[in-house]
């Protein structure tokens, strides 16, 4: 099997993650900061010491302030309906926002009546769109801001960094959220200056960890509302959550297991290096566009070539979608996955991003997302099986 859908989830993992999860259960599987016990203890400590991991790879202010959830769904939901927002309030969203973005956003906009806004993009650059979307600031005031750090479907890298300028500039109380699931980590952002309240993370995605533990950086003074309460294995007699960081926002007990993978992902991703693992994601998709985008009747999704110049470029994070005329994405998924090749089709949970690239219609499109333990053997297997495809 070739796998080539790392933006669902990086597989496989680098070889100390299984040893590390493996480990977990057969020696010390206890539950962190309940009771005292060795077990709890030494659960408590992996638990410090991967957020403190957490901290340095993501750029946190400081350990505390990254708060550990079972997924980055949860991890939006609770900066999303945790921002308060009342009737009349209104949130910008980018049209390339996951349906975990959107469908929280879509319930405060029926249950809590806010206005809910699309940060406008160029289709011929496909850049943001910056002064229309500093008139939109200034005639309706961002309360809260959804960008996300890269699109699942087509790696398009909005400039956060900007649009949160912006969004300060119109309201300094606008929340500013940063979807990072498909990047965080591998792509730095600043997150010491105020410009962005909360970034989104997914341990199984960018840092190359187990399923079961992402979260959220807390980067400023912002806190969301707490919306998931219960037991924190502190301040036991009281009934109310406890305010400090990172409990007030991490009830229940944490997935240990998959904390022990992803300390281990995080050491091995050190080790590595981000540049490494940026360079060789991006010099294999940027040869698979270039090898597809010479095939008859292939359509290619991702932000157009001539924006580049940096390297790595700043704005595409290497994933891409594509679709060949004359077959259905599904049917091509399935005909690519008959051959060995592990690639997604349909609409990859973000309609909005299908209706601005104009795929919504077809059924969405193919996307190919390579992660680190793909190498250019794998982009030549695909292209040869989308050429033979072709000529049927
Ligand atoms: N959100 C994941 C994807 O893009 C599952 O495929």
């Amino acid at each position: 099997m070739i796998y080539l859908d790392n933006a669902a989830t990086t597989f496989p993992k680098p070889e100390v993650v299984y040893r590390a999860a493996d480990e977990f259960y057969r020696h010390y599987g206890g539950n962190a900061g309940r009771g005292a016990n060795p077990l709890a203890r030494k659960c408590a400590q992996l638990l410090e010491e991967t957020r403190a991991l957490l901290a340095d790879w993501l750029g946190a202010p400081a350990p505390e302030r990254v708060v550990l959830t079972p997924s980055a769904t949860i991890a939006l939901n609770m900066a999303i309906l945790g921002a308060d927002l009342r009737p009349g309030d209104t949130v910008y969203v980018t049209p390339f926002e996951h349906n975990s973005v959107l469908r929280p956003v879509e319930h405060l906009r029926r249950t809590r009546g806010v206005r809910v806004e699309e940060i406008p993009f160029d289709r011929r650059t496909w850049a943001c769109d910056l002064d229309r979307l500093t008139a939109a600031f200034q005639a309706n005031p961002p309360t809260l801001v959804c960008v996300t750090q890269a699109s699942n479907i087509c790696g398009l890298m909005p400039p956060v960094v900007e649009i949160a300028r912006h969004a300060k500039a119109a309201n300094p109380r606008a929340v500013v959220v940063v979807d990072g699931a498909q990047t965080a980590g591998l792509y730095p952002l600043s997150l010491g200056d105020g410009l962005i309240d909360a970034l989104i993370f997914s341990g199984h995605k960018s840092l190359y960890g187990p399923y079961g533990v992402a979260g959220l950086v807390l980067a400023s003074d912002w806190r969301p509302a707490p919306i998931l309460l219960g037991g924190t294995g502190t301040f036991s007699e009281s009934v109310a959550m406890p305010n400090g960081l990172p409990s007030a926002y991490e009830p229940g007990s944490h997935n240990i297991w998959a904390v022990a993978g992803l300390r281990a992902a995080l050491e091995w991703l050190r080790e590595t290096g981000r540049e490494a693992i940026v360079s060789h994601t991006l010099e294999l998709a940027q040869s698979l566009r270039d090898r597809l985008s010479r095939i008859p009747g292939v359509t290619l999704y991702a932000p157009p070539e001539s924006r580049g110049g940096a390297t790595p470029r700043s704005d595409w994070c290497g994933i891409l979608a594509f679709n060949v005329e004359g077959i259905a994405p599904q049917a091509l998924e399935a005909a690519l996955g008959a051959r060995g090749i592990a690639v997604r089709a349909g609409l990859h949970c973000a309609p909005w991003a299908h209706r601005w690239l104009g795929t919504l219609e077809e059924g969405g499109a193919v996307r190919v997302s390579v992660g680190w333990f793909n190498s250019e053997k794998h982009i030549g297997s695909l292209v040869q099986r989308v050429q033979s495809l072709e000529r049927r």
